[in-house]
């Protein structure tokens, strides 16, 4: 049986990377194939990426081709492990390039051409959270994306891709264990759906 990719984007601070590993955890106590994992990646051209999101001189498409390409290469894994039955957790995914990029003035259509050969995310979760909730959470900012006028942007346009979709948006201003039962539950429901018993 096919299994599930499941995506957790959000701005910087949301708890993308939190509620992936709570998730894989519950979902692993209750016997379930699970697969967490995050963009970027740790292989190369991920840690490639992690350089470039030091420097802020870099032309934003050059940010949204490395993402584009780490994603291609992540999306062969992503794909077989699908295909092998697990339920995949994906810290963020495509869905981060077209709201990230998009801000940084980059048009949504040449994203989504340029990411044309990326698994897409069965099941993508959004986590919302005000930007000043979220830097304030961030004790150390770390890259060129963690200022509040931009994340203002990025998370317009995250909910703004959710509306147009359909995807799911999650509270994520709300306190870690309400947040976390609120995303299984989410999850439990689509997994029902889709007839694998939880
Ligand atoms: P992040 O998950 O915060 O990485 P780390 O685990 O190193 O903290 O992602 C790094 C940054 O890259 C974050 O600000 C979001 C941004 N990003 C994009 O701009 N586009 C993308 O496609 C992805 C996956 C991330």
């Amino acid at each position: 049986m096919r299994g599930l990719y499941i995506s957790l984007d959000g701005i910087d601070g949301a708890g993308s990377t939190t509620h992936t590993k709570l998730l894989a955890e519950w979902l692993t106590l209750r016997g379930l194939k699970v697969f967490a994992t995050k963009e970027p990646t740790n292989g190369r051209i991920g840690s490639l990426i992690r350089d470039y999101l030091r420097d802020e001189a870099t032309h934003p498409a050059v940010d949204a081709l490395l993402f584009a390409a780490d994603r291609v290469e992540h999306s062969v894994l992503i794909k077989r492990l699908v295909e092998e039955g697990f339920i995949v957790i994906s810290d963020r995914s495509i869905i981060s390039s077209l709201a990230y990029q998009q801000a940084q003035g980059l048009e949504l259509e040449w994203l989504i051409e340029i990411n044309r050969y990326a698994f897409k995310p069965d099941f993508p979760i959004i986590l919302d959270l005000s930007p000043s909730l979220s830097l304030s959470r961030k004790r150390i900012l770390q890259d060129k994306f963690e200022k509040q006028s931009f994340l203002e942007c990025v998370r317009r346009l995250l909910l703004d891709l959710a509306s147009k979709n359909g995807w799911l948006v999650v509270d994520s201003s709300r306190p870690l264990e309400v947040v976390a039962s609120d995303i299984r539950k989410h999850v439990v429901e689509e997994l029902k759906r889709r007839g694998v018993c939880v």
